[in-house]
């Protein structure tokens, strides 16, 4: 009688019973781990390693560990895909890193800085296809239709990184054209990832077009909030060298903004700075800073960063599943939102 009650107990409890966030970072984090990784040429494979070894927030494959068990799938199916997210992502960070001339990554030397250029690229070149590999082990009835999201989601993010690179030279971006930008190079790897995740864990088409369109939403805010570390961030905890996007007259949302809302002589000021070739790199970043104080930037895109949460949750509220399911996916956005890392 006891035992049967017990057993009673138990099956409700694996019914609803979902991975918290750290359960599925730590899952990954051991995925990971156990994956083959070749040995030679030393050169192309070690970079590999080291970058993986380095952690990060693990935040994409998460997503698709979460959306799959959102839709009460098989978690085991959904962490050859969530490593390919992963890898893909990384490979991602060593290219960017090149083209931001970033020095540090993960409170480490960025690759390029710590072996070459050439082996930036090329491992990071083998990560990308590594990442495709791994894709293909998803399960043989949703593998079309996974590889289909994840191969046109990369195109998009090299799309959203080349204008990331062309805004550099521009003095003018608007808040659309960068919200297109951002929405390419960062928010549909994160929307993505929770779509396959869906798809992986049994959805509808439908479902997971709602969950995707939360990760949207969720990647846009996200973007704004990296933007905002970047220029005051702690780098012990970012591990990022803070305002290597003002030292790189990125046209980030703080930048976009600033440049709408200065006077005539900040403006003028603003623009000096992006239009001068030689400069001390911390002169720079603190004159540009100050003049972000001048006008708010900070507050305001604090703003923006919650409306965009609140877009995110809406959609989150219209996913057509039980709210004691998507408990963890808000979490997690409260998370991002409150991220200092
Ligand atoms: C950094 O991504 C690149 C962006 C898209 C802003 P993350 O902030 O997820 O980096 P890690 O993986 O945690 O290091
Ligand atoms: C990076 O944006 C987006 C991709 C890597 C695709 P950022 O250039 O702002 O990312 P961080 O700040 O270097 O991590
Ligand atoms: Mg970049
Ligand atoms: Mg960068
Ligand atoms: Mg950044």
């Amino acid at each position: 009688m006891f035992k049967a009650h017990a057993n009673l107990i138990e099956n409700h409890y694996l019914a609803f019973a979902m991975y918290t966030i750290l359960e599925a970072q730590n899952l990954i984090e051991k995925h990971l781990e156990t994956l083959s990784i070749p040995d030679t040429p030393p050169e192309l494979y070690e970079p590999v390693r080291y970058i993986l070894s380095l952690g990060g927030k693990r935040i994409r494959p998460a997503l698709v560990i979460l959306a799959c068990d959102l839709f009460e799938g098989t978690v085991g199916s959904a962490l050859m895909p969530a490593a390919a997210i992963e890898i893909f992502h990384n490979f991602t960070l060593l290219h960017d890193d090149i083209m931001d001339r970033s020095e540090l990554r993960r409170g480490h030397p960025t690759v390029h800085m710590k072996y070459s250029e050439n082996v930036a690229i090329l491992s990071g070149d083998v990560m990308s296809i590594l990442a495709s590999r791994l894709m293909n082990q998803a399960p043989g009835v949703v593998l079309n239709l996974v590889h289909e999201v994840f191969t046109k989601t990369a195109m998009q993010v090299c799309e959203g990184q080349q204008m990331d690179m062309n805004f550099e030279e521009l003095l003018t971006v608007s808040e659309e054209e960068y919200l297109n930008m951002i929405e390419l190079k960062t928010a549909v790897l994160i929307a993505a990832s929770l779509k396959i995740g869906a798809i992986l864990g049994g959805s509808s088409q439908k479902d997971a077009e709602d969950l995707y369109e939360f990760g949207r939403n969720m990647g846009l805010a996200f973007q704004l909030q990296d933007d905002l570390l970047d220029t005051y961030g702690d780098q012990a905890l970012t591990g990022k060298k803070p305002g290597t996007d003002i030292v790189d007259n990125k046209k980030t949302f703080l930048m976009i903004r600033a440049l709408e809302k200065a006077s005539p002589s900040q403006k003028e000021d603003l623009t000096r700075w992006l239009t001068k070739k030689e400069f001390d790199r911390e002169e720079k970043i603190s004159a540009v800073t100050a003049i972000f104080e001048g006008i708010k930037i900070r507050e305001l895109t604090e703003k923006r960063i919650r409306d965009l949460y609140n877009e995110a949750l809406a959609s989150l509220e219209r996913l057509n599943r039980p709210a004691e399911r998507k408990g963890e996916l808000l979490n997690f956005a409260s998370f991002l939102m409150t991220r200092n890392r």
